[in-house]
Formats: C-alpha cells, structure tokens, sequence
C-alpha cells in the first residue's frame, strides 16, 4: 500500500554538485544552496562528501561548506564518509550524519573506491562504530541494484545480501541505488521484493538516477510497495563521476509533484524548491532538469 507521508532526502548538494565537470563551484555557492534547501521543509541533506579530493575534486572543500551553513533546527545535514579518514573530517566539521557506499558490483565497488564488495564491508564496520561512538547515525548505499555499467546486469539477490550486511553491520537505513538510471518498473519492484526479504521495507530508500527517463515510474512501483524515503535532487543535479554518461538523481520537484498528486505527505513546498531549482542551475549556466519546474515557469 501506498504510505502516507514519504520524507525526501535531498542529494543536489552532494550528488548533483560532485559530478560537474566545470571550474570547482564556490564553496560559497554551495553554502548558499544548502541554507536555501533548508527553507523549503525538507528535514533531510546531504551536504558534502569527505573524499579524496584527488577522486572528486567538486567535494573538496566539504569541511568548509560544513562549517559555514546555517543550520537548521529539524533538519538534518549528512556527508558521505568512505573511511576513517572521511569520518574524522565529518566528525570535526560537525556532520550530523554519515554514511557508507557500497555497490552490489564488483566492477563498480572497484571503479568508485578502490577496493572488492568484501574489502568496502571490512572498511566500513570500523567507520560505522567509530560513528555510533560520536551518537552519529549511519545510511548505507548500496549501487548498482538495477545494472552496473561494467558488469551489465545484476542479481536481485547479490542487491538483498549487501544491503542485509550494510544493515547489520549497524546502518539506520539502506538506500537502493540505480546509479545509471536502467530500471524500469518491473525490475524495481523484483529488485525490492529481493531486498524486503533481507531488510524491512520501513529502512529502505529509493536512490534513483533518470539517464533513461524511468526514475519516476520506478519510484511509483516502489512507492507503492511501501517505500517511504525517496533521494532527490533539486533541479536533477548531477550524475556519479564513476558511472560514465549516467545523468543526475530524478528531480525533487518532480518526485514532490506526483507524490502531492497522489495525496501523498512530505512537507516540502514545491515552489520554493523550484524556484531554488532556478537558480542553482543559474549558477552552472544550464537549464533545470525537472520537467516540474519547467512548467511552473521556473526556467
Ligand atoms: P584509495 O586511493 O584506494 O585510498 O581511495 P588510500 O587510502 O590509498 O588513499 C589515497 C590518497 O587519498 C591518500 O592521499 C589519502 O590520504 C587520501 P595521498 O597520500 O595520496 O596524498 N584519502 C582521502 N582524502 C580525503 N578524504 C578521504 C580520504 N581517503 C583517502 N576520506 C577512496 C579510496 C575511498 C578514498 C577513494 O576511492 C575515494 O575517495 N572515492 C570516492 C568516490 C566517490 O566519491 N564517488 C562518488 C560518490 S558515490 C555515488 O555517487 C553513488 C551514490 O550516489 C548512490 C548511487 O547513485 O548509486 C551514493
Ligand atoms: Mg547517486
């Protein structure tokens, strides 16, 4: 059944910001998206990325966006933190909440962090408890979970076994990640039939990219199974500098459209995230992603 309320965990910060190809974006820029992202009602950002600057140069002012957001009482602000190394730059910036990423291909865990399936896990579990020590909540990612781009297609089953690990290991929520976009609705729904029978739907969010055009579908077929946290980006930032061609996370203006259509709650104000849509890709020089947008006239 359909839920009642979906919380939104906006990615534009992270995910739409680390792939831009351009001159490294101001950090001031960045803070100033953020501050304005936490306006709108959405309670969850993501805001930065602790990684090697060498792999993703657009990440490398983390600690410094970090420190000069004003935040928001309710809201909660998360980095992505591969490592020790990650996580003591979070701890110190102050990082509310961080979390992992895993893939459930070999190829991609490779591309994107140097390392097997079996090594990201062994690195992980100190990441994990040393978080829990700071009372920091951790999210898992978990890649590929509708076709990698190096492996092709992938298994359901391989998507539930690292998921099921990431949540015993001690993540508060895993998110399911179609990094290059190739789901579609059916796939969706067999991919969390899979997962659901490892980890409870309750703890499972849908991290879907729209290279094919399909995000919205596949949200519609996973959403009504139950799942009630979706990441989103504003605008449809962004990309994985690691998935070559795979395009930006689906537009949060055009999830927050249907979901209001469908009567569903998320205490997000559209026009202002459209709005906000405007002028972030203003400052990239582009035109937004969100079909939403565009129709609103926030173009
Ligand atoms: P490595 O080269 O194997 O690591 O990279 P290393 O431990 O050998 O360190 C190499 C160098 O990096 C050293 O510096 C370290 O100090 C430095 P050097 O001695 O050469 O000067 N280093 C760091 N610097 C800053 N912060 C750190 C850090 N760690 C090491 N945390 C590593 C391994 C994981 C670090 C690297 O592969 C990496 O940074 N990868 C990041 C990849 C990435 O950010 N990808 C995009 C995010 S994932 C994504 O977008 C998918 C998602 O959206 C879900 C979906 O869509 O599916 C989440
Ligand atoms: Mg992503």
């Amino acid at each position: 059944a359909f839920p009642t309320h979906v919380r939104l965990f906006e990615m534009g910060a992270r995910d739409g910001l680390q792939n831009e190809s351009g001159p490294i974006i101001d950090t001031a820029v960045k803070v100033e998206l953020i501050n304005q992202l936490s306006d709108t009602g959405l309670t969850h950002i993501e805001a930065a990325s602790f990684v090697s600057p060498k792999w993703v140069p657009q990440m490398g002012d983390a600690s410094e966006v970090m420190s000069n957001i004003t935040r928001k009482a309710g809201v909660t602000y998360s980095a992505l933190t591969p490592n020790l190394k990650g996580l003591e730059g979070a701890i110190a910036a102050g990082v509310d909440e961080v979390a992992v990423f895993g893939a459930a291909s070999e190829a991609f865990t490779r591309k994107n962090i140097n390392c097997s399936i079996k090594e990201s896990l062994e690195r992980f579990a100190p990441v994990i408890e040393m978080a829990k020590e700071h009372n920091i909540r951790v999210r898992g990612y978990v890649s590929t979970v509708m076709g990698c781009p190096y492996d092709g297609d992938i298994d359901p089953a391989q998507v539930a076994a690292v998921s099921r690990d990431l949540m015993d290991m001690g993540c508060y929520e895993i998110s399911l990640g179609d990094t290059i976009g190739v789901g579609t609705p059916l796939k969706a729904k067999r991919m969390l039939e899979a997962v659901a029978k490892q980890v409870p739907i309750e703890l499972l969010a849908a991290h879907f990219h729209d290279t094919y055009g399909q995000a919205l579908a596949n949200l519609y077929a996973v959403v009504e199974e139950g799942v009630a946290v979706i990441d989103a980006s504003v605008a449809g930032l962004g990309g994985c500098p690691y998935a070559k061609g795979a395009s930006g996370n689906v537009a949060t203006e055009d999830v927050l459209y249907m979901l209001n259509g469908l009567g569903i709650e998320t205490g997000v104000d559209l026009q202002k995230l459209a709005q906000i849509g405007h002028w972030i890709t203003a400052q990239l020089g582009r035109t937004s992603g969100s079909k939403v947008a565009l129709a609103l006239g926030c173009n």
